[in-house]
């Protein structure tokens, strides 16, 4: 496949289509944290549009720009500044933590993209759509340089986090991609995966910013323990989201995951199930990858299929736990924004 458009800049997204960021939909009880946050949040999304618009090669930028330059919820630099606040938030080393999470978030995006085939994200097309997978599977690999770059800057803590949650996202998508060993529990395998792939992103930022503040270690245990939870939560929810969100609505395609023949947790569920009333589903979801004419008919399925009732219940098992966790720590107003992830996270959209 050749490398499309390198000498382009960005693709230019209108700022009006970004994805509205994960502050804005937490409406948050507290003004000062709000405001506090919504700085440093502003401090990130300038630096990390500036990562790409520094390479010394602008081609470069430009691919590594695009899906930074399309939004996102920035859900883990939230993190990182949420985890920051159980210490002294103003510190040095907050925000770079901050760009450091969404910098690793970012390149796995670049790679998962390739291995899903799906062609948008954040409501623009996918880096490989628009710059072909060579290209997007490097500049993948460049944001990840970026970010412990950023890393070693921040000390050797910061790097042992940064390479050891490296590490587990591709650990936890290789597990994905080989699935199951012969005779192993499909389901503990899927959280096997959601470990690596999701959670452990999730917990490290809440500890990297937890670190950079000086916060006291067993603060700094709760939040990586929540971080943890909230992180398998988060990728139930977004399995939930591939069947039901209504075109677009997510930035997703519907039927991504169905399409690759990713076996989220409400197919593991359904090929599970013994209801003859599933025995078409079943027959559909056995058969590997569900062919593009058979994905409406696998979605209405799906809608009537007692598997999202019961995946339902599994996310808000996880969900019940993070706010158990959350209990350990102080009751400032970040405690509170935490636990409001948690509702977010029960009634995802996107
Ligand atoms: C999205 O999952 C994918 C991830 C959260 C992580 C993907 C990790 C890798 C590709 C390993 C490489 C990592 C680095 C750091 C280079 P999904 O496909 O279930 O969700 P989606 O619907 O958002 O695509
Ligand atoms: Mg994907």
């Amino acid at each position: 496949m050749s490398v499309r458009h390198l000498s382009g800049t960005t693709a230019g997204h209108r700022p009006e289509l970004r994805e509205k960021s994960l502050l804005d939909r937490l409406a948050l009880d507290d003004p000062e944290l709000n405001d506090r946050l919504r700085e440093s949040l502003e401090r990130v999304e300038t630096w990390l549009l500036a990562v790409a618009r520094d390479a010394a090669d602008p081609r470069v930028g430009a691919v590594a720009g695009h899906l930074a330059e399309a939004g996102g919820k920035r859900l883990r630099p939230l993190l990182v500044l949420l985890g920051a606040e159980f210490g002294e938030p103003w510190r040095d080393g907050v925000t770079q933590a901050a760009v450091i999470a969404e910098l690793v978030h970012i390149a796995s995006l670049h790679h998962d993209d390739v291995m899903d085939g799906a062609g948008t994200r954040h409501g623009v097309p996918s880096v490989h759509a628009r710059f072909g997978e060579r290209a997007a599977v490097l500049a993948g690999d460049w944001l990840l340089a970026r970010a412990s770059q950023l890393a070693a800057q921040l000390g050797p803590e910061a790097v042992q986090l940064n390479a050891r949650t490296a590490g587990r996202l591709v650990a936890g998508q290789l597990r994905e991609l080989t699935g199951p060993a012969p005779g192993e529990d499909p389901v503990a395998h899927y959280f096997q995966v959601l470990a690596g792939k999701t959670a452990a992103l999730l917990s490290m930022a809440l500890g990297i910013g937890a670190l950079q503040a000086g916060a006291p270690p067993a603060t700094l245990t709760a939040l990586t323990e929540y971080g943890e939870l909230l992180g398998v939560a988060f990728q139930i929810a977004d399995d939930l989201l591939d069947l039901r969100s209504p075109c677009g609505a997510s930035g997703k395609e519907p039927g991504t995951d169905l399409l690759a023949g990713v076996p989220t947790l409400p197919v593991l569920l359904a090929l599970e199930g013994t209801d003859p009333a599933d025995a078409e589903l079943r027959a559909l979801l056995a058969a590997g990858p569900v062919p593009a004419t058979s994905l409406r008919r696998t979605l209405d399925l799906f809608a009537r299929s007692p598997a999202l009732p019961e995946t339902e219940a599994v996310l808000y098992r996880r969900l019940d736990r993070a706010r158990t966790v959350l209990g350990a720590l102080p009751a400032l107003p970040a405690r509170d924004a935490l636990l409001a992830l948690c509702d977010y996270v029960a009634h995802r959209t996107s």
